[in-house]
């Protein structure tokens, strides 16, 4: 019988987080149970900061970028006594059910307190949408936005100068925001993680761009591929000549995380937080909810942090075809 749930958010903040937050108090304070926020992630949680957290108290988050319970990275927590003091923390404040907003990171987390019998849920909320069992995570939407602005602001620069840009996008091992934002800003070429390029042929790319008289050319790269941007710079520095192009770098970084969280990013953020505690209302403890087709489905967490999430071959020839 739940009574009380706590919610936190861990690992990379996204944009969307507080509307998941939202969700979550509002759809458990509906559901007739005491709502509370976990502050800064894990490391919250092995501490106790664990305070009450109503319905009024997420008014006016929605639109807030970043999270109002603040995240973490917490190596403590990687470890069993970490775990144990984290459900000791939770049994002092009553709590029955805990909601768990964040990334694969955070997922194995939650992971290891259902494993250690304690009822979870997961919400599926990263940039970098390498979770199993969402095709779309929060903050995506609104990362590729600031991804695709920034294209558009460079090609304009570019073009007045005829360079040729590397955009280093974010992801962490995966090289989806490189590719869609790659296909959405019209992009000479990605470089993922997920495909061997080296930089011989992204020279050869943006010396037949040159040839072609392009004013501009622009190559995204994911910041885990082989070769990052920093890398590539390097190696085009011994290499100016066969570009053709002048060539500059720009990392995108953490500009990719801030700020307000797009439309989809809320509505989604609000069909997740709202699934998690109709999740835990059924006792299906120990899940991921995320989307798959349009619709919210939940996966068990052993899959969405034990299986890999692979990039869709279509999208990769997709930004082939229209390079
Ligand atoms: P994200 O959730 O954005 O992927 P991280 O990978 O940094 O972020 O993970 C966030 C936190 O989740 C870590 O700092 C740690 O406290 C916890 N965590 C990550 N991996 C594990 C694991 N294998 N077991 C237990 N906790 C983990
Ligand atoms: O997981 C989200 C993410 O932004 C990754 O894309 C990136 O590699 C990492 O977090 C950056 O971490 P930090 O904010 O600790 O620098």
């Amino acid at each position: 019988m739940i009574r009380r749930i706590a919610v936190l958010t861990s690992g990379g903040d996204a944009p969307g987080m507080n509307a998941a937050i939202r969700a979550v108090v509002r759809a458990g304070v509906t559901n007739g149970w005491e709502t509370y926020g976990v502050k800064l992630g894990y490391e919250g949680l092995i501490s106790g900061k664990i305070f009450p957290l109503g319905k009024r108290d997420v008014g006016g988050i929605i639109q807030r970028g970043g999270t109002i319970l603040g995240s973490a990275r917490c190596p403590e927590f990687k470890t069993e006594a970490g775990q144990r003091m984290a459900i000791r923390s939770l049994n002092e404040a009553g709590i029955d059910a805990l909601v768990v907003i964040g990334g694969n990171g955070s997922q194995a987390g939650n992971l290891a307190l259902h494993r250690m019998g304690f009822p979870v849920a997961g919400v599926a909320s990263t940039i970098d949408n390498d979770l199993f069992g969402s095709e779309i995570t929060i903050g995506v939407d609104t990362a590729l936005n600031i991804a695709i602005e920034a294209i558009d602001r460079l090609k304009t620069t570019a073009s007045s100068h005829q360079r040729a840009f590397l955009l280093e996008v974010m992801g962490r091992n995966c090289g989806y925001l490189a590719l869609m934002s790659g296909i959405a800003g019209g992009a000479e070429l990605v470089v993922i993680p997920e495909v061997d390029t080296n930089p011989e042929q992204i020279a050869d790319v943006l010396r037949e761009a040159y040839e072609k008289g392009k004013a501009h050319a622009i190559v995204i790269v994911a910041e885990g591929a082989t070769y990052n941007a920093k890398a590539l710079d390097e190696f085009f520095l011994q290499h100016r000549e066969r570009l053709g192009f002048e060539l500059r770098v720009t990392i995108l970084g953490h500009v990719q995380r801030g700020g307000s969280p797009s439309a989809y990013d809320r509505i989604l953020a609000s069909r997740l937080g709202a699934a998690a505690i109709t999740e835990i209302a059924k006792g299906n403890y120990g899940v991921l909810v995320g989307l798959q087709k349009s619709q919210i489905v939940p996966t068990p967490l052993e899959d969405a942090v034990g299986k890999k999430k692979e990039l869709d071959p279509e999208m990769i020839k997709l930004a082939r075809i229209l390079d």
